[in-house]
C-alpha cells in the first residue's frame, strides 16, 4: 500500500479559495490572553449582518429599498432607507448574539442598552457609511469600534462604558461594499482584509497583513468647501496640487480612506464654516479607522491631537480628520503649524 502525503494545488487546475474569515478568526484568538471566543463571535456577527446588508445594497437598484426613508436622524441628516435597514440588520445580530450590552449607533438619538446581563462588549457603528451615494451605485459601507465595557458585567451601563477614548478599542473595521465586498479589521494585531465571495456565501482573506504606504500621492478632501477652510489646509492641498498630486474624492469615507490605505494617500476632512467641528464622528467614524490607519503604519490626527487619544464628551461629536499615509499627515500637519505660527 502506497501513502503519499497531500500536496495542495498539484494539478495546477483549480485555484485554491483560502481561508475563510471564520478560520482567520479562530486562528487568531491565541493572541488574546484570557480569550473565551467571545470577540470572535462577536466579529462573526458583524461579518454575518455585513452579508445580509451587502444582499440589499446590490438589490438597492431593484427593490423599493432605494431613496429617502422621510426621517432625518438624531444628527439632522435625511437618513435613506438603506441607512435605516442596515441599522436594524447591525443592531438585531448584535442583540441576538449575546456578547455586546451595548449600542451607540449614528442613526440612534442614544445608547442602545442590550439589556444583556453577559455582555462584555460595546459597539459603536455606522450602519451605512455615505449613503448619499447609495442611489448612484458608487461604494459605500459600515464602519466598526469595538471597547470593552469598564463596569462589571450585568451591572447597569454606566457613561464611563461608553465614552472610551479610541486607545480603549479591542477592535475595529469595516466593510466595503465596493466593486467587491471586503471586510477589514484589526484586533491590534495588524490590519487584514477579506473580500466577500458572493456564491460561497462567505469572506476569504485576500489582503494579509496590510501597510499603509509610508508616502503617497494622492489626496482626498470635497474641495467644494475650500472657502470655508483655514489658510493651513489651502496651503497644504496647495502643495499638493504643486507636486502633481491626485484628487480623488468619493464621499464614501469608506471607499476614500481604503483607496488610500491600499495606495498610499491623505483623507481630509477640515474643519469649516459649515461645521466647525468637522463633520464625522468621532466615535463611529474616526475612531475606528485611526486604529486600522495606525494598525497599518499611517496616522489619523484632528489637526493638533492624535484621534485616539480624544477623549469623547458627546455620544455624536464632531472632530476635524486628516488620515492617511504617515509623511503626508505629518507634511499636512506641518503647514497647519507654519499657519497657526504666522497668525501669532
Ligand atoms: P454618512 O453617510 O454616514 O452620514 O457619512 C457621510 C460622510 C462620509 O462618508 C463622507 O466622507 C462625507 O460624509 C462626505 O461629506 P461631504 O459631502 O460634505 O464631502
Ligand atoms: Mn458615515
Ligand atoms: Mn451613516
Amino acid at each position: 500500500m502506497k501513502i503519499l502525503p497531500y500536496q495542495p494545488n498539484q494539478s495546477g487546475l483549480a485555484y485554491s479559495v483560502g481561508t475563510t474569515l471564520d478560520r482567520f478568526i479562530k486562528s487568531k484568538q491565541s493572541d488574546f490572553p484570557f480569550a473565551s471566543g467571545e470577540l470572535s463571535q462577536l466579529l462573526r456577527d458583524i461579518a454575518l449582518a455585513s452579508k445580509i446588508v451587502n444582499r440589499e445594497t446590490n438589490r438597492a437598484g431593484l427593490s423599493n429599498i432605494g431613496g429617502a426613508f422621510g426621517q432625518t436622524n438624531v444628527q439632522g441628516e435625511e437618513q435613506q432607507k438603506l441607512d435605516v435597514i442596515a441599522n436594524i440588520r447591525f443592531i438585531r445580530a448584535l442583540s441576538k448574539g449575546g456578547e455586546v450590552c451595548a449600542i451607540v449607533s449614528e442613526e440612534e438619538d442614544a445608547v442602545i442598552d442590550l439589556q444583556n446581563k453577559s455582555g462584555k462588549y460595546v459597539v459603536a457603528i455606522d450602519p451605512l457609511d455615505g449613503s448619499s451615494n447609495i442611489d448612484v451605485n458608487i461604494s459605500i459601507g459600515t464602519i466598526f469600534s469595538i471597547y470593552r465595557r469598564k463596569t462589571p458585567v450585568g451591572s447597569p451601563i454606566l457613561e464611563e462604558d461608553i465614552m472610551q477614548p479610541g486607545t480603549e478599542q479591542v477592535a475595529s473595521g469595516y466593510i466595503l461594499y465596493g466593486s467587491s465586498t471586503m471586510l477589514v479589521y484589526t484586533t491590534g494585531f495588524g490590519v487584514n482584509g477579506f473580500t466577500y465571495e458572493q456564491s460561497l456565501g462567505d469572506f476569504f482573506l485576500s489582503h494579509p497583513s496590510i501597510q499603509a504606504p509610508e508616502n503617497g500621492s494622492i489626496y482626498s478632501i470635497n474641495e467644494g468647501t475650500q472657502n470655508e477652510w483655514e489658510n493651513g489646509v489651502r496651503a497644504y492641498v496647495d502643495s499638493c496640487k504643486n507636486k502633481n498630486y491626485s484628487a480623488r474624492y468619493i464621499g464614501s469615507l469608506v471607499a476614500d480612506f481604503h483607496r488610500n490605505l491600499l495606495k498610499g494617500g491623505i483623507y481630509i476632512y477640515p474643519a469649516t464654516k459649515k461645521n466647525p467641528h468637522g463633520k464625522l464622528r468621532l466615535m463611529y467614524e474616526a475612531n475606528a479607522l485611526a486604529f486600522i490607519a495606525e494598525q497599518a503604519g499611517g496616522t489619523a490626527t484632528d489637526g493638533s491631537k492624535r484621534i485616539l487619544e480624544i477623549q469623547p464628551k458627546s455620544l455624536h461629536q464632531r472632530t476635524p480628520l486628516f488620515i492617511g499615509s504617515k509623511k503626508m499627515v505629518k507634511d499636512a500637519l506641518s503647514y497647519f503649524q507654519k499657519s497657526a505660527a504666522s497668525l501669532l
